[in-house]
């Protein structure tokens, strides 16, 4: 059903109270808003809600995404919703916590391509030899991992809460096991005062965006934006994490900014995110390092209309209910440590 002009003005006038313009868009205004309006009728006749990433394009996560926010915030919500659909923007891993979480509703991703270099990583499998390699170890897993690998762990974390589960491990157990990020781990390690291969034990695993960042560039900002605050996502390696002022995750890189005054902010993390930061807090001076996740941006309005549209068989996550149990354990687990 094609919208009638004083809808699609309404709805251009909707996107533009909510920070769009034409500058954050791919493509002219009128056509977005076509598109959210139709994503947004839809979405209430199929009973459906709409979770985005912070990594997402601003076009869905200002127009039609109901749940906003890092891996952890949406793990939390998306178990809350009582939608019997849920439209998962973001990458595969997010969707299928979602799924575990609750398994009675149906999760679709709008694109084939969602996926992770860092779940793409490690298997269930690996999981398990590591357990026998170094048994009695407990397996402390970030989240960005597929549900096989969280059925095999005791704890799963996000950036946002990794350090403070991490402490509470090291309460109860001399050494952990912790996959599959080798960069957070041995960051987090270090932060903690821990040495890295000996009292954590690290998985070969990296994301493909946040390990190719050049540290050099971080001093040439500096000299250029004087008073600039450099943050990372902790996904980065040591030499970026050295040269920053604050490492974290998507969440608390927005907590940080929404609570500090630097004359500029540098955003050493997925280039999205700057777009993000831009419209939420539009009287501070940002730069993002340009570094797309190719995943994250195989989602697009049109594929979001699809999914919604077909409710496709081959979009749908399903985990096997065994599986999806056990991971459920040291998901809660979290939920309980991050408290
Ligand atoms: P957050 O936990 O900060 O949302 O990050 C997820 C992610 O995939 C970062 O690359
Ligand atoms: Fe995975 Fe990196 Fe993309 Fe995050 S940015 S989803 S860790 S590949």
């Amino acid at each position: 059903m094609s919208a009638l002009p004083a809808e699609l003005s309404g709805e251009i006038e909707r996107l533009a109270a909510r920070g769009l313009s034409a500058g954050c868009l791919a493509r002219p205004m009128r056509d977005v808003a076509a598109l959210t309006l139709s994503i947004n009728r839809l979405k209430e006749r199929k009973k459906a809600v709409i979770c985005a990433h912070v990594y997402q394009t601003p076009d869905i996560i200002c127009g039609v995404g109901d749940l906003v926010g890092d891996s952890y915030k949406l793990a939390e919500e998306a178990r809350g919703t009582k939608a019997e659909n849920v439209i998962f923007c973001g990458v595969h891993f997010m969707a299928e916590t979602a799924k575990i979480l609750d398994p009675s509703r149906r999760v679709f991703v709008p694109s084939g391509n969602a996926g992770c270099s860092l779940s793409e990583s490690i298997t269930a499998a690996d999981v398990r030899e590591l357990k026998a390699r170094h048994p009695g170890l407990p397996v402390v897993t970030y989240i960005n991992t597929s549900a096989g690998v969280k059925a095999e762990s005791d704890c799963v974390v996000t950036s946002a809460n990794a350090e403070k589960i991490l402490v509470k491990m090291y309460r109860e157990h001399e050494r952990l096991i912790f996959i599959p990020d080798r960069f957070m781990g041995a960051n987090l390690a270090r932060k903690l005062g821990k040495t890295p291969g000996k009292d954590i034990i690290l998985w070969n695993g990296s994301c493909v965006v946040h390990e190719k960042f050049d540290p050099r560039l971080i001093e040439t900002y500096r000299r250029r934006y004087p008073g600039l605050v450099a943050l990372a996502h902790a996904e980065c390696p040591s030499e970026i994490i050295n040269a920053v002022d604050f490492m974290g995750g998507t969440g608390d890189m927005l907590s940080y900014v929404r609570d500090t005054g630097a004359s500029a902010y540098l955003l050493v993390t997925e280039c999205g995110f700057g777009e993000l930061a831009r419209l939420r807090f539009p009287e501070k001076n940002f730069i993002a390092m340009c570094r797309l996740c190719p995943y994250m941006k195989s989602i697009t309005l049109d594929s979001v209309l699809d999914a919604l549209e077909r409710l496709p068989a081959e979009l749908e996550v399903t985990v096997p209910p065994d599986t999806a149990a056990r991971a459920r354990v040291a998901i809660e687990k979290m939920f309980e440590l991050a408290r």
